[in-house]
């Protein structure tokens, strides 16, 4: 039972295949048989109502009227007999009297005539006594009909052979294509466990339902790949970053340990030791945030949010320390926007951006944010008057721990983990991040995916959009 309910739940091609030439053999004997029945019916009918003509004549007209219906019929396409009471053969082509006289149609084969030529035939015929007592064999050649059931036939027949034989070349064809595909797909598999992350399933390009799946196992693997780069870019980045710090601590001992020193001295190196070590637990704290950040708990706090509180918010926050440097901080007027978002997140990584443009533009500059919505997209843009990003570096600066090389010899503080930071954060709210072209100076972007527009009563598109 378990074996016929995984039979019609997965039926196996040559199943289907079989069951669909039952039903076209079952279909095609059904019409053959309805158009015999139909043929013999109405052969049937003409019979009975030839027997009712005759035996409505007056009793000696008969033999006259059979000897006239025989002579018109030359080819004994619609023989006659009559005999007499006892069976003697009076007039008509049948001269023997069949052994049935039942008055029930029935199928025979006889040859009638005395020509050289004269050909065994199929005849339907009835034999009935007629109430002179007299009995009237008359029939009707099937022959015509016959052909006409072979010539159906063989219609019928050679098209289902047809059928089949197309039907099973083509599955065999489909069949052989998809296993040679599934071969590639199952080689091309075999090199991607064996190490080569940079190969990808191949596609046929027809756009069906395996490219389908292969497109979307590919993009995985795209996605698996760069996971794997960027975990070798961390785990880089970890190992330079804790090895300076390491190496000074290790430095620092090593020398005391040689040296007398006094207590003062050896305070200073613990000191210097208690630095080093704090600035890796730093380091390790930024990378177990970034790690956190992707956990199921956060998504879970998404909820409808207002990027517009969120951004007055932070220039709130770093209104006091833009003031200090000198430098101007504004939201640009903007109309509400809706994301689905984490607001203490969100902020951390609008709160990181701004922090970079203070760090990074020289006092009297000015810091801008702006805030709009295009085709359903919502963009955030974080612009200062600083020095920029290389264009060279501007993928490079997401990676935690790299910092551009014209920081190098400045006097920046930081640890190159901060955009990292926000790339994170934007992932998990569907957003994409980037460096933008910004003439000599930097504009950060974070493009939300699927924002939500609120038109205030009355606003026109252009009142809506932030005017840059
Ligand atoms: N607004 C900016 N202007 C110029 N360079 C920037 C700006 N923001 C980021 N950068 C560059 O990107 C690097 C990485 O930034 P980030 O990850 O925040 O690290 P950090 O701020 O600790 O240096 C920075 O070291 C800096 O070189
Ligand atoms: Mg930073």
């Amino acid at each position: 039972m378990h074996k016929l309910c995984s039979l019609f739940r997965q039926p196996s091609p040559v199943l289907l295949f079989c069951l669909q030439a039952a039903i076209a053999i079952g279909l095609f004997s059904l019409l053959c048989w309805v158009t015999i029945r139909h043929t013999v019916g109405e052969i049937d009918e003409h019979l009975f109502l030839k027997v009712t003509q005759i035996q409505h004549l007056p009793p000696d007209e008969i033999p006259a009227r059979i000897a006239m219906d025989t002579s018109d019929d030359p080819e004994n396409k619609r023989p006659y007999g009559y005999f007499s009471p006892r069976g003697e053969h009076i007039v008509g082509a049948f001269e023997t009297l069949p052994s049935k006289v039942d008055g029930k149609p029935f199928n025979l084969i006889a040859t009638l005539g005395h020509q050289a030529g004269d050909v065994q035939r199929h005849y339907r015929g009835v034999v009935v006594r007629l109430p002179s007592g007299g009995i009237l064999v008359t029939a009707r050649s099937t022959d015509g009909e016959g052909h006409f059931d072979k010539v159906l036939l063989l219609i019928a027949g050679g098209s289902l052979v047809f059928v089949l034989v197309i039907g099973m070349v083509s599955g065999t064809l489909v069949n052989a294509a998809a296993a040679r595909r599934l071969r590639d797909v199952r080689r091309a598999t075999q090199q991607i466990a064996s190490g080569r992350l940079d190969h990808r399933l191949p596609l046929s390009g027809s756009g069906d339902d395996i490219d389908n799946i292969t497109a979307v196992v590919n993009s995985m693997l795209d996605e698996v790949e760069r996971l794997i780069r960027d975990i070798q870019g961390i785990c880089a980045g970890i190992a330079h970053e804790v090895r300076t710090p390491m190496t000074r601590m290790r430095g620092t001992l090593e020398t005391t340990r040689r040296r007398t020193m006094s207590v003062t001295d050896y305070e200073q190196v613990i000191d210097t030791a208690l630095q080093q070590s704090d600035i890796v637990m730093t380091r390790f704290s930024a990378l177990l945030r970034i790690a956190q950040i992707g956990e199921a708990a956060v998504l879970a706090r998404k909820s409808p949010l207002n990027l517009q509180d969120v951004l007055n918010d932070v220039i709130d926050f770093y209104e006091a320390a833009a003031e200090e440097r000198s430098l101007t901080l504004e939201l640009l007027p903007c109309v509400p926007a809706i994301v689905n978002g984490e607001a203490d997140l969100l902020f951390s990584a609008f709160g990181n951006l701004i922090e970079n443009a203070l760090k990074f533009t020289p006092p009297g500059g000015a810091i801008t944010v702006m805030l709009h919505q295009r085709d359903g997209k919502v963009t955030v843009e974080v612009r200062d008057t600083g020095p920029g990003i290389p264009v060279a570096e501007r993928d490079l600066v997401f990676l935690p721990f790299y910092r551009a090389k014209h920081q190098a010899g400045t006097t920046t503080t930081g640890s190159g983990i901060g955009l990292s930071l926000v790339a994170a954060i934007a992932r998990l709210h569907n957003a994409n991040v980037s460096i933008r072209e910004g003439g000599p100076r930097c504009c950060v972007a974070v493009v939300f995916e699927s924002g939500m527009h609120i038109h205030p009563a009355g606003a026109s598109r252009e009142e809506v959009d932030c005017k840059r």
